[in-house]
């Protein structure tokens, strides 16, 4: 079977990765990819835009394409699997109405609150001032979000009301793009944050192991939230009860809402929750698509073939499936970023010693990266490797992800040196 995998971060260069090792897998196609994915054996890259869905639609009729992998969250938003689908191809990933989940913060608050999904007391408004005033009733930390998809960038947690202000202004002055039109205003939770990431083909729901990403820059979780800068797997303030309660509270609910609006969703439904100190959950936010860098960290444990379980969503029949089998142990992630990232940066800087980084227990996933004119790879991103460590626990695998990452060598190469601290403590 030739796959396409739609994206070019390490989310994807890990999907091209994982289903490469399937030998039902003849082939990737990573649209447009990245380093990674352009020197990965039976993997190779076309340069198209994510939002070219009539072009990816006809290389892969052209060339015996079979199933469509998407990663991101704005071509689902933007409707790739309902078009991919009307030209007789199978898509893993939501439909256009589905991705609405992630797409507008005010459409997935509603479904949580008529589900009956936990998650913070929030309101919606359209216009600065009612939502000033809002605020100041409220009183602070409070959270600001724009309403948008805004590539992670759109939450402001407020500790001023100045700050708040400001957040407002700027969401309503289209600083998010098209995310400005509403600004939900939300109580700040606190606890510790876990992704969990299940699969579903619109009736069984299947959860993956839970993950924990790291969404600060700096080491202590201080600084400014990013896409994430490491991740481990499984997290075990996850345990097996609350999973038990986070299926039947949250996934069961959010599918049934989902279906009561005519929603058909297969693919990856993700809860981001936030965990009190007391044990009890609420719903940060909905994805609808693997996370990024939590499935560099889940896919590589992951003993079931990624394709068996894609098929089982696209077809709808993920409930014949056997129970998702994993390895044991576990798996740990550090991102190398460009310096000054998640703010400016530079790029085509070269790269060297990935190689050397690549021992046993240790994978290298490229995200920012790409091949240039005299074959070197050279950085091209904001968040540019992840380097994954796999081990009997967690001790071993963070120590593997930080061996690799020392050989890895660019010019104003910046990553936490705490990733995992909440497990080795
Ligand atoms: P979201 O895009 O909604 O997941 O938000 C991105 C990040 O902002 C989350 O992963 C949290 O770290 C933070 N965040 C979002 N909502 C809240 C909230 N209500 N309270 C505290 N932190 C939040
Ligand atoms: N790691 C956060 C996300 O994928 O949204």
């Amino acid at each position: 079977m030739k796959v396409l995998v739609v994206g070019n971060g390490g989310r994807e260069h890990a999907l091209a990765w994982k289903l490469l090792q399937s030998a039902q897998i003849e082939q990737v196609v990573c649209v447009p990819g990245n380093g990674g994915t352009a020197t990965l054996e039976r993997c190779q890259n076309l340069p198209l835009a994510v939002d070219d869905f009539e072009g990816m639609s006809r290389y892969a009729l052209e060339n015996g394409i079979s199933l469509v992998v998407v990663g991101p969250e704005v071509p689902l938003a933007m409707g790739i699997t309902d078009y991919l689908q009307s030209q007789g191809l199978m898509v893993f990933g939501p439909v256009k109405a589905g991705a609405q989940i992630e797409a507008s913060k005010a459409w997935a608050k509603a479904l949580m609150q008529e589900a009956g999904i936990p998650t913070a007391k929030a309101a919606v408004f359209t216009e600065a001032t009612a939502a000033k005033s809002y605020v100041k009733s409220q009183g602070i930390p409070i959270v600001i979000k724009a309403d948008g998809l805004a590539a992670g960038k759109g939450v402001i947690v407020a500790t001023t009301q100045e700050q708040a202000e400001t957040a407002i202004e700027a969401i309503f002055a289209g600083q998010f793009g098209s995310a400005g039109n509403f600004v939900v205003v939300e109580e700040c939770l606190i606890g510790e944050e876990v992704s969990v990431l299940a699969l579903t083909d619109g009736l069984t729901i299947r959860p993956l192991l839970p993950a924990q990403d790291h969404k600060r820059i700096g080491d202590g979780d201080t600084g400014e939230n990013t896409g994430g800068m490491g991740a481990y797997a499984p997290a075990p303030i996850a345990t097996p009860q609350l999973m038990a309660r986070i299926q039947t509270e949250v996934l069961e609910r959010a599918i049934a809402g989902l279906k009561s609006r005519g929603i058909d969703y297969r693919g990856v439904l993700y809860a981001g929750l936030m965990i009190a100190p007391d044990g009890e959950f609420k719903v940060l936010e909905f994805n609808c698509r693997f996370g990024d860098p939590e499935t560099q960290v889940i896919l590589p444990l992951l003993e079931t073939p990624l394709e068996e379980l894609i098929l089982a969503c696209v077809q709808q029949r993920l409930g014949e499936m056997p129970p998702i089998a994993w390895k044991p142990g576990a798996a740990a992630t550090v991102v190398a970023a460009s310096g000054g990232y998640p703010g400016k940066y530079d790029t085509g800087k070269v790269i060297t010693g990935i190689k050397e980084a690549e021992a046993p227990g240790v994978t290298v996933f490229h995200a920012g990266t790409k091949l240039n004119q005299q074959q070197e790879i050279v950085t091209d991103g904001g968040r540019v490797l992840n380097v994954t460590g796999i081990g009997e626990n967690f001790q071993q695998a963070i120590a593997q992800a930080y061996t690799g990452i020392k050989s890895i060598q660019f010019q104003g190469v910046y990553y936490r040196q705490d990733i995992g601290h909440r497990v080795l403590n």
